[in-house]
């Protein structure tokens, strides 16, 4: 067992849910931030769904959970304060507008580069909010702001 109280399964390499706080806390401040396994989350609480990613954006390492929550194009998006790169809350790609330069009456259209920031799980259990980190085998961009030498653990609330 993890000094958090968690277990490790030492075949699978996988990580286990972490406990990360109250149901009740998350309904009244609509986002907190917590460690798990070592990397910085942030969960937010956006209209009666939870969704949780990396704390750092992909982009260049800002800080997603000072930034507001908007929708574009209908999907929900934390909008990061560094450079007002848009991410969807569920999925974590990134979004962008684009538009036809040989067209320029046409109306900008949104577009997804991709999944750009890593999601993780959160799961509700008795009042309490759990995450599971994500272990997609992919390189995910955020992944290079939130490991390694950038995995500065900072106080936030
Ligand atoms: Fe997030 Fe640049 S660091 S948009």
């Amino acid at each position: 067992m993890d000094i958090d109280g968690s277990v490790r399964d030492p075949e699978k390499k996988e990580y286990s849910s972490v406990r990360v706080g109250r149901e009740d806390d998350i309904k009244k401040s609509k986002r907190m931030t917590a460690v798990v396994h070592d990397r910085e989350v942030v969960i937010f609480y956006h209209k009666g769904e939870y969704h949780a990613m990396d704390i750092r954006c992909y982009h260049s390492g800002g800080p997603l959970h000072l930034g507001d929550i908007e929708d574009f194009d209908g999907r929900p998006c934390i909008v990061c304060p560094w450079h007002k790169y848009k991410i969807t809350l569920a999925t974590g790609e990134g979004l962008y507008q684009s538009i036809n330069p040989k067209d320029p009456s046409a109306k900008p259209k949104w577009c997804s580069k991709g999944v750009k920031q890593r999601i993780h799980t959160v799961t509700v259990d008795n009042g309490n909010i759990f995450v599971t980190l994500s272990n997609e085998p992919f390189n995910c961009d955020s992944d290079f702001y939130n490991t390694g030498d950038f995995k500065v653990i900072q106080s936030s609330s």
